[in-house]
């Protein structure tokens, strides 16, 4: 690492949204949120096109108000209806999905610009941006022109240029959507080295789950302009609190049940009501279920064991996805057709009988 990391936490920022509100006209972008990031935290938004990630990240930066509430770093309000505090004096640097490198400067030159803006002399000029080149992997590309970069070397040189003036947050809207996928799946790393090496406090925008779940301390999953649950990838993946989340975050089945007495009966077959987490406690009336295709077993025949929770069923669809099947699996008797994922090994063919094994455990309640 080319770059002393910062030694002092206490000097990374806290961000605190506090129903923030953006409506353009009659549209509501952002409706009413609350976010708190803590120092050197890396949050990302997550969401489809159009649910007010953007937006949300602009108000951050100071290049747009909110309509309503507050946005404070460290307990001090820098944005509201009433007024912003104007993003150069902000510390954050933001970077966006069009690299947005300047194509008349070398590189070397693109880096430095920040710098010149704020005053250093030459010579210190020329060492910070040799520590963050290098930091980046380009220092050997510092006299070369953008468009003789490739895509993600292009990026890099937006990183560059982004925390060479040493901010205290990073924003990143979509940083990796132009690269191609084997370098985006490099450069979710690097960026999370980064932020690992330089200690920002990062908010990272994007529509791509495995982006965020890669990077992340946590995610707050966004939807119409509202966050439905924010909480770490493991956490989000394994305990979704909506079916919206429940099936943004990988793929899942939703099910519906009906509570009676001591049995939750779905169509075709019944689970008892002990099976589930806290004994079912939280089961009442009509509930519905995410159970991930991960979480359901499949076998050619009945098992033996008694706790064993197995339903006869054909398979009736299948695609062999290289790392995994996908299969589609129908319950006998039942208008069901669930998805489940099983290693390469375990071949079934269209036709085939089946055993459906369900752990009650790992089948979630979403709203
Ligand atoms: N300047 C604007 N004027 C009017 N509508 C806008 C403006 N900016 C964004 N919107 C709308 O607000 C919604 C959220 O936009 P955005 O924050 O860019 O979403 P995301 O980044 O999640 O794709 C979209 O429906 C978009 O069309
Ligand atoms: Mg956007």
């Amino acid at each position: 690492m080319a770059l002393s990391a910062v030694a002092n936490d206490a000097m990374l920022p806290r961000l605190s949204l506090d129903k923030i509100t953006c409506a353009f006209g009659a549209y509501t972008a952002v409706d009413n949120l609350d976010l708190d990031i803590m120092p050197g935290e890396f949050v990302s938004l997550l969401g489809p096109s159009g649910c007010g990630k953007t937006t949300t990240l602009r108000m951050i930066a100071g290049f747009m108000k909110p309509t309503a509430g507050t946005i404070a770093m460290d307990g001090s309000p820098i944005s509201s209806a009433a007024g912003a505090l104007p993003p150069e004096k902000r510390q954050m640097s933001m970077i966006f999905q069009s690299y947005a490198v300047w194509p008349n400067m070398t590189i070397g030159e693109n880096v430095a610009f920040g710098l010149k803006l704020r005053r250093f002399d030459r010579e210190t000029i020329a060492r910070k941006v040799k520590e963050v080149l290098e930091t980046v992997h380009l220092d050997h590309l510092a006299e070369r022109y953008p468009a003789e970069l490739s895509g993600g070397q292009q990026q890099r040189v937006a990183l560059a240029r982004a925390i060479v003036i040493r901010p205290r947050v990073l924003l990143l809207d979509e940083p990796l959507s132009n690269l191609d996928a084997n370098l985006r799946e490099e450069m979710r790393f690097e960026i999370r080295r980064l932020h690992d090496a330089f200690n920002f406090t990062t908010v990272y925008v994007t529509h791509d789950q495995s982006e965020a779940m890669v990077t992340s301390d946590r995610i707050a999953v966004m939807n119409k302009g509202k966050i439905e649950q924010i909480d770490a990838p493991y956490t989000l993946y394994t305990r979704p609190r909506t079916r919206f989340v429940a099936s943004f975050i990988g793929r899942t089945n939703l099910i519906e049940g009906t509570c009676s007495g001591a049995t939750i009966r779905f169509d075709g077959f019944s689970l008892p009501r002990a099976a589930f987490e806290n004994g079912g406690g939280h089961l009442a009336g009509q509930v519905q279920l995410s159970v991930r295709p991960q979480s359901v077993g499949l076998l050619r025949a009945q098992p033996a064991m008694d706790n064993a929770f197995a339903v006869q069923s054909e398979l009736v669809e299948r695609a062999f996805l290289g790392e995994s099947w996908d299969y589609v699996v129908a319950p006998v008797g039942s208008g069901l057709r669930l998805r489940v994922a099983a290693v390469p090994s375990q071949v079934f063919e269209v036709g085939d009988t089946v055993w459906l094994v369900l752990d009650p455990q790992q089948m979630m309640v979403v709203i």
